[in-house]
């Protein structure tokens, strides 16, 4: 077995990444997908990428030769056997992965680690085809691979310490930052910015902003990068409306993470965002984006609202022992680019003040979204 050779399984938008970020950081990588045409792409998009950094001065020709060779070129699986590490990227679907885990395990060595890039599917379910479970593993890389620091590592039941182990400081000698995460729906970063999406929305449909001014309220009072709509129509509302859904099932039905109807009705009507065009805002050419209104004390309303919201997730992630503190801060910042850490944001704010937003919505709405997290509770009375 050779641990410095590593497996990806699916060539497209993710899997096309991670070989890359693996040659780059030194390994022989194999990249294997049953589409012809999508391994061409990748073949040719890397060449375009590197020469880019080659003209950028960030990489030399002969490191842009070796990196181009490190990485070979396959349709069958069977090319995985002398690997010491596959990660799968294939499509979004657990019973494919299923027959995809099952046969990857039939050609690879006994110490093999099997990895997945699922943002939403449970690593148990998908290791628990396997004979030897305790290989299996997430390893959750952000959009696009190359580009974005955070990865969430994510061990199983089944998961050995040691496959967990290994699997940390081979992405931290990748240049990445792992944060490890407990198997749970949507891991840290798509459990904790539910909020940034889901009020937002909540916010608008009860009339109180519109879309620009929301999110006006969020970059100019907030100082996020963009606003939650701004954001939404660029991640996309059938994605983003797909992931909202996921995480709401898998916590059985919690109101907490209700999908909204303004979204759903977006992204029925085609209006997906700037992919297709329009969303909730429209950007044809000629058009011009909707002004802010720009009513100081209603946006530090809608500011304290979500992002009382959002420190709210981030307590209970931690009070249910998804991640330790300092991975919850290092995934929102370096995964979704937050401007603060939750829990700095919660100190800067006063963790009185935080509660108090909260208690003040569940009393006025007796809606169980608003229930305050019970470690933010004894944290105030605990001073
Ligand atoms: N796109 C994102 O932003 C993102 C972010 C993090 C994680 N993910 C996860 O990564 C995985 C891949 O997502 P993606 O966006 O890269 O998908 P994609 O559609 O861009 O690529 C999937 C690739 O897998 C190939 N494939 C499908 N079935 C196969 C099989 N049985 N054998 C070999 N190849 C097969 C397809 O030909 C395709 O090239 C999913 O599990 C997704 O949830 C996606």
């Amino acid at each position: 077995m050779n641990r410095s050779k590593i497996g990806v399984l699916g060539a497209g938008t993710m899997g096309a990444g991670i070989a890359q970020v693996a040659a780059t950081a030194g390994h022989r990588v194999v990249l294997v997908d049953s589409n012809e045409n999508t391994l061409e792409k990748a073949r040719s998009d890397y060449e375009k990428i590197f020469n880019r950094l080659v003209e950028k001065n960030k990489m030399t020709n002969e490191e842009m030769k070796e990196t181009l060779n490190k990485i070979s070129y396959s349709k069958s699986i069977e090319s995985f056997s002398n690997c010491g590490l596959v990660i799968e990227a294939i499509i979004e679907k657990l019973e494919i992965k299923h027959q995809v885990f099952r046969e990857l395990e039939s050609v690879v060595s006994e110490e093999c680690i099997l990895a997945s890039n699922t943002s939403s599917l449970s690593i148990a379910s998908i290791g628990s085809v396997l004979k030897k479970s305790d290989r299996i593993i997430g390893i959750h890389f952000f959009n696009p691979a190359p580009l974005m620091p955070l990865v969430e590592i994510i061990p199983s039941v089944q998961t050995s310490p040691e496959v967990l182990q290994y699997s940390k400081s081979l992405i931290d000698s990748w240049g990445k930052l792992g944060v490890i995460a407990k198997d749970t729906p949507g891991f840290i970063v798509n459990r904790v910015a539910r909020p940034f999406y889901g009020e937002a929305l909540r916010i608008y449909e009860e009339g109180i902003a519109d879309f620009a001014t929301i999110d006006w309220a969020m970059t100019e009072i907030g100082g996020f990068k963009m606003g939650p709509f701004t954001l939404m129509d660029y991640i996309g509302n059938d994605i983003n409306y797909a992931v909202t859904e996921s995480v709401f099932s898998s916590f059985y039905y919690d109101p907490r993470f209700k999908p909204s109807f303004t979204q759903k009705r977006h992204f029925e009507a085609g209006f997906l965002g700037r992919k297709s065009g329009r969303g909730y805002f429209n950007y044809s050419e000629g058009v011009e984006l909707p002004s802010p209104k720009k009513d100081f004390e209603k946006g530090r309303l809608i500011f304290e609202r979500i992002i009382s919201m959002l420190i709210n997730e981030a307590f209970d992630a931690l009070f249910m022992n998804v991640a330790s503190k300092e991975d919850i801060e290092i995934a929102m910042t370096k995964g979704v680019n937050y401007p603060k850490g939750l829990f700095e944001w919660a100190d800067e704010l006063g963790l009185e003040k935080v509660l108090s937003v909260l208690s003040g919505l569940f009393e006025e709405y007796g809606e169980d979204r608003y229930r305050p997290n019970p470690l933010l509770k004894r944290m105030v009375r605990g001073n």
